[in-house]
């Protein structure tokens, strides 16, 4: 057993710290200021004297801190999406790997849609016009926006969702109050899609053509890298928005920009970046984009649930149980896990 059980990169919410405090094992954590990260030095130390490494989505898990420490008994993320692990690695290594999946669902449709609604109807633009002293008189023709439910036309609008697992499905459930027809499209999940009474299955093209709102939730893979760039943006609607929550590197956000400021689409709402934190440039001075810094899944209920459930993990692969919430089940079938956990008891 190392000196410090659990190496936690950055401060958790209270609700983890508390699961591993009542379970008496011993945890250090690195980064105690809320907006401090991590060098890849201060995380390989890190990692070379735990037994369990609990990371954020903005730790950088490669290779070679994966190899850098041979007891290591598992990676217990905060996070639903994994992106940052290299977890073809540690299924080699036989380092088990967990996220924190379900529990934030319903707090990452809500902001979904409160950034559709958002950009539709130009809330960021309207709330800095009043803070900034200058709504003098009511007119006809302040902030003009788009509906998203029939509004006075009475024409129904399409939202397009690409990815349909949880997320994606309950981004759909949301749309019921809005009487729109959904399209999904999602190679992995077509049957659920074909016997969803939310959503009909659309392919790729004919749902970027035919959606006034298209809203992503796809898992980052080098398969749906940049499948938002600059073919699949000319595609859309003029008047269509391009809403995504996932992860930025899913749009080609140079070609966004552009689409944005030549008027390829009307608008679109952005949770995550291609270079997190950093934007594309121009796209903060685009006057029809609601811009957030990742907070979908931000609700305290929620973030406290993400802390517990990664807390229970760590727990689970300090006593060299099965993780919880495992990314890589097929770990537990190699050699290499098993190795480890003989080699680390
Ligand atoms: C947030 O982006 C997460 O993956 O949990």
């Amino acid at each position: 057993m190392s000196e410090v059980q659990i190496f936690i990169t950055r401060k958790i919410p209270e609700p983890g710290l508390e699961v591993l405090r009542e379970a008496g094992v011993s945890f250090t954590i690195c980064q105690h200021r809320e907006d401090d990260g991590l060098s890849q030095s201060q995380l390989l130390e890190g990692v070379s004297g735990c037994d369990v490494l609990l990371p954020l989505l903005t730790e950088a898990v490669d290779r070679e801190v994966l190899e850098t420490n041979p007891r290591l008994l598992g990676v217990a993320q905060m996070a639903v999406g994994f992106n940052n692990i290299d977890v073809e690695a540690a299924t080699e290594l036989g380092i088990p790997v967990s996220n924190t999946p379900g529990v934030l669902t319903e707090t990452t449709a809500d902001l979904t849609w409160a950034m559709l609604m958002a950009v539709a109807r130009r809330l960021p633009q309207a709330h800095n016009y009043m803070v900034a002293g200058r709504y003098k008189l009511w007119g006809p023709n302040l902030f003009l926006g788009t509906d998203v439910g029939t509004g006075a036309s009475g024409r129904r609008k399409t939202l397009g969702i690409i990815g349909f697992g949880r997320i994606g499905e309950a981004v759909a459930r949301r749309s019921l109050g809005f009487d729109m027809r959904v399209l999904a499209f999602d190679p992995y999940a077509r049957e659920a899609i074909e016997a969803s009474e939310l959503a009909e299955w659309a392919d790729l093209d004919e749902l970027l053509a035919a959606s006034d709102f298209v809203s992503l939730h796809p898992l980052l893979t080098e398969e749906t890298h940049h499948l938002i760039d600059e073919a699949r943006l000319r595609q859309m609607k003029p008047g269509a928005y391009l809403i995504n929550a996932s992860r930025g590197p899913v749009v080609d956000e140079q070609a966004l920009v552009q689409a944005l400021k030549e008027g390829w689409i009307a608008g679109a709402a952005l949770d995550v970046y291609e270079d997190e934190p950093a934007m594309a440039a121009g796209l903060a001075e685009l006057d029809n984009v609601v811009l957030l810094p990742h907070i979908a899944s931000a609700s305290a209920d929620t973030r406290g649930q993400m802390a517990t459930m990664a807390a229970e993990n760590a727990l689970a692969f300090l006593r060299r149980e099965p993780a919880l919430n495992p990314v890589n089940p097929e770990v537990y079938e190699t050699e290499a896990y098993r190795r480890r956990i003989v080699g680390s008891s």
